[in-house]
């Protein structure tokens, strides 16, 4: 079992672009790893699709996208294609790689498996699992869906921006933050650096009378 903070297993694994060692393919970079039941399946298709539409807002926050599926990288290479034409996308090539698990060892090891579902051979689905690695290797977030509810990447690069900004400032961003709003100032800063550090606070009167709803615009 990974756990948040933990460094990422350094696994071995065939992808469409080759194989590779984990770590030595994120380098230096943050990275985001997302699983899928089987090829040719219709949500997966709309989830890698919208991944290569995004792959830009990726980029530009220093973060590699590699995918993983339950079948082989021929049959992921064909796969491609359709993916391609469902995201609209005329270039060459493809923008991430896609990690091939036909025996579900990685899957298994990674814990992405959902036993309440299952193929119709009755083997237990690869969920649709979602972790990201921040650029010293180590877990930062890790969210499994079931295979039948589809995920929004969207919130992941919300998630993505919300880590980054609080790797930098001790704040921590609200219910439903996005870039630009205000955030919270984190509880371990004390009234005496408050100030200094955060010199538009504002706090927010509660019946409780206790101040710890403290405001600031994103640094
Ligand atoms: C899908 O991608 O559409 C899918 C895959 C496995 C189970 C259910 C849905």
């Amino acid at each position: 079992m990974v756990n948040l903070g933990d460094v990422f297993p350094n696994f071995s694994a065939d992808t469409t672009v080759g194989p590779i060692k984990f770590h030595d393919w994120l380098g230096d970079s943050w990275g985001i790893l997302f699983s899928h039941p089987a090829d040719f399946t219709p949500v997966c298709t709309t989830e890698l699709a919208r991944v290569v539409q995004l792959y830009p807002e990726f980029a530009k926050r220093g973060v590699k996208v590699i995918a993983l599926s339950c079948d082989s990288v021929e049959t992921h290479k064909k796969w491609l294609n359709d993916i391609k034409m469902y995201a609209g996308y005329s270039m060459e090539g493809f923008p991430y790689p896609l990690i091939a698990d036909e025996d579900r060892k990685l899957a298994t090891t990674l814990q992405m498996i959902d036993q309440d579902e299952k193929d119709s051979q009755g083997i237990p689905l690869t969920a649709r699992a979602v972790f990201i690695i921040d650029a010293k290797k180590r877990m930062r977030l890790s969210i499994l869906y079931p295979a039948t509810t589809g995920r929004n990447f969207d919130e992941i690069l919300r998630v993505i921006d919300s880590l980054q900004l609080t790797d930098k400032h001790r704040v921590a961003t609200p219910v439903d933050w996005k870039p630009q709003e205000h955030v919270m100032v984190q509880p371990t800063v004390s009234d005496e650096e408050v100030k200094t550090l955060f010199p538009q606070l504002t706090i927010v009167a509660l019946p409780s009378g206790k101040n710890y709803i403290r405001r600031t615009p994103q640094p």
